[in-house]
């Protein structure tokens, strides 16, 4: 069965890294293969995580001179049909994106487009929704664009916001409740897209 070639780039604890082959392993997300690791620093746990399920990783650091010339040629290399943004904390370049030809998706820890573009990721958001008192925040998975935080919306999921919860009991439930799940499912809808695209040009 054809498969699409799938690029996770990571940049901390790699727990949605983790979601998506936990989900590729139970045969939840089939239509893609997650062909090669890319972590924008060296050192974070992601890069054991993929070691561990025996994927390719190629650390690329992110704060190195020719960042994005790197991270385009190891698609290249491995072939890769569409990219998973899992946790990447940095933001690429229009000109990657038009070079890059296949879809690009990312995982954003509110309900876009609340709490959401450049200056928003990891605790900064949940901080934020707490500080502006909303009672429900949640996740979603979009397509990347030029404008950060700004593509087309594929799957999102609300969480309720407790009292008492602070910024990281906040990031735990959210991605407990819901970036564990909406990712590999969007990585499935994606890759089962490219799937039906290779089939009918055979
Ligand atoms: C996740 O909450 C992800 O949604 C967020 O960083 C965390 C990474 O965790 N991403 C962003 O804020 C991007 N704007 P992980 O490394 O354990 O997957």
């Amino acid at each position: 069965m054809l498969t699409a070639r799938i690029a996770v780039v990571v940049s901390g604890g790699g727990t949605n890294l983790q979601a998506l082959i936990d989900a590729q392993t139970r045969g939840e997300l089939k239509s893609g293969r997650i062909s090669l690791v890319i972590a924008d620093k060296d050192g974070v746990q992601a890069i054991s995580r993929a070691g561990a399920a025996g994927i390719v990783c190629a650390v690329i650091p992110r704060k190195e001179p020719g960042f994005e010339e790197k991270v385009l040629s190891a698609l290249e290399t491995h072939k890769i049909d569409m990219v998973v943004l899992a946790g990447f904390l940095g933001i690429f370049s229009a000109d990657l994106l038009r070079r890059f030809q296949g879809p690009m998706i990312n995982i954003h820890p509110a309900l876009i487009p609340s709490f959401c573009g450049k200056g928003f990721y990891g605790l900064r958001v949940h901080q934020a929704a707490l500080d502006y008192g909303v009672k429900v925040t949640g996740a979603t998975v979009h397509y990347v664009n030029e404008v950060a935080d700004g593509g087309e919306i594929i799957l999102q999921k609300a969480v309720d916001i407790l009292p008492g919860d602070t910024p990281e009991i906040l990031q735990r439930r959210v991605m407990e409740q819901a970036e564990w799940v909406l990712l590999p499912q969007a990585a499935e809808l994606v890759a089962a897209q490219i799937v039906s695209k290779k089939e009918s040009s055979i």
